[in-house]
């Protein structure tokens, strides 16, 4: 492709934690070009008026509505949609939006950031969701995969697998792909506040979860099925995911671990943690965004960037693999960005490559 042509970029679910961190990548990005931010809510608002920590590179950008964000599609050949809208409502908008572009003769790509096309079917989706699929007929044209464990998208459009499952799956895989563990992962994940999204609610609000720690939906949590998913499609292994979500007392960032009982091996003696850093490290050598340390990663390492850091353990009997993300850049729009890049045959690093603040 024409690399100095830049692609129209769009976004949805425009006031969100997730759009926000899409456009200061966009903002950013050599060869995306912001198009239009749509807003359901505040269409015409400024759009720094949201996103006060953007306000200074924005100017007077204003947010768009589904009609103009429309005309826009229609408009260029081509273009990059990411849609960090929520679950049960960007299914059936991305169908609109990809339908009225069909009528246009033109060609978005779509990043579905929330977890509408992340099911291979209506039924599975609805079983997790309780509610009917947005727009079944598209399912077929999204895939679902962490971009480290699918080189490329055999679909037109991409669903970005999560946050929490992001870094489990980081974790898990090459356990999996490598016949190191029986397939039972226990898995433990802390999140920080902003993986519920911008609106406060009793229960996941920050004054409630800031200097405090707990659990919630052990067992249940409905990210399971995805990952459980996303984990047999890149592994070839169906294992059951033992899940503990955790509320941490931080604004961002995503810290799981991993552990599962090491199979015997049939020669040789038992992987020591000399050895499955090796394995590890040889998984992900590919993988620019992925880095295996020697010591336990921390999240003040990776928060605000597109990196995951892993790092493992063994004793002969056991392996835990620990991964830290950040939830809205990797998790979120650091992980689309890099499959949109990959849409349009960019460098998969394009405009992700900026390092952590370190001290936040
Ligand atoms: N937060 C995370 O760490 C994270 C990580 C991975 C994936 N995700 C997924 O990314 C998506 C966005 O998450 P978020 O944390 O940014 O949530 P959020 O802060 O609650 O933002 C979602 C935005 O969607 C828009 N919206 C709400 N209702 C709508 C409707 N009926 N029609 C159209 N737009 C509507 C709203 O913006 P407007 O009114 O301006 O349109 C809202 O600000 C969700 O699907 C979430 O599951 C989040």
């Amino acid at each position: 492709m024409d690399m100095s042509a830049r692609i129209p970029t769009l976004i949805l679910g425009g006031t969100g934690y997730v759009a926000g961190e899409v456009l200061r990548l966009v903002l950013a990005h050599p060869h995306f070009e912001l198009a239009g931010v749509m807003s359901d809510s505040q269409p015409g608002e400024p759009v720094g008026k949201a996103f006060p920590h953007l306000a200074a590179v924005l100017g007077d950008l204003r947010f768009s509505s589904e009609e103009q964000i429309r005309d826009q599609l229609a408009q260029h050949p081509r273009s990059a949609v990411f849609s960090a809208a929520p679950h049960g409502v960007s299914a059936a908008l991305i169908d609109r939006l990809l339908s009225a572009a069909e009528a246009a003769g033109t060609r978005p790509r779509v990043v579905d950031i929330s977890a509408d096309y992340r099911y291979s079917t209506a039924d599975a989706y609805a079983s997790v969701y309780k509610h009917a699929h947005g727009a079944p007929a598209r399912i077929q044209d999204f895939t679902c995969a962490v971009p480290e464990h699918l080189p490329k998208a055999p679909t037109q459009h991409v669903a970005h697998p999560g946050c929490f499952a992001t870094a489990i799956l980081l974790a898990s895989v090459p356990l999996l792909a490598l016949d190191l563990v029986t397939p039972t992962l226990f898995v433990s994940g802390i999140t920080g506040s902003t993986g519920s999204g911008r609106k406060p609610v009793d229960g996941t609000h920050h004054p409630t979860r800031h200097s405090d720690l707990y659990s919630y939906n052990a067992l249940v949590h409905r990210h399971i099925p995805e990952i459980t998913a996303c984990a047999a499609a890149a592994s070839g292994v169906t294992a059951d995911f033992a899940f503990v979500p955790h509320s941490g007392p931080f604004a961002r960032g995503i810290h799981a671990t991993v552990q599962a009982s090491l199979k015997t091996p049939t020669h040789g003696a038992p992987l020591d943690t000399a050895s499955l850093l090796a394995r590890l490290r040889e998984f992900y050598a590919h993988s620019p965004f992925v880095r295996v340390l020697d010591t336990a990663p921390r999240l003040k390492d990776i928060v605000a960037s597109n990196y995951a850091h892993l790092s493992v353990i063994g004793n002969g009997r056991t392996v835990a693999v620990t991964c830290v993300i950040d939830n809205l850049n990797k998790g979120a729009a650091g992980g689309a960005v890099q499959w949109m890049n990959r849409l349009f045959d960019l460098p998969e690093t394009a405009g992700l490559t900026a390092p952590a603040a370190g001290w936040t």
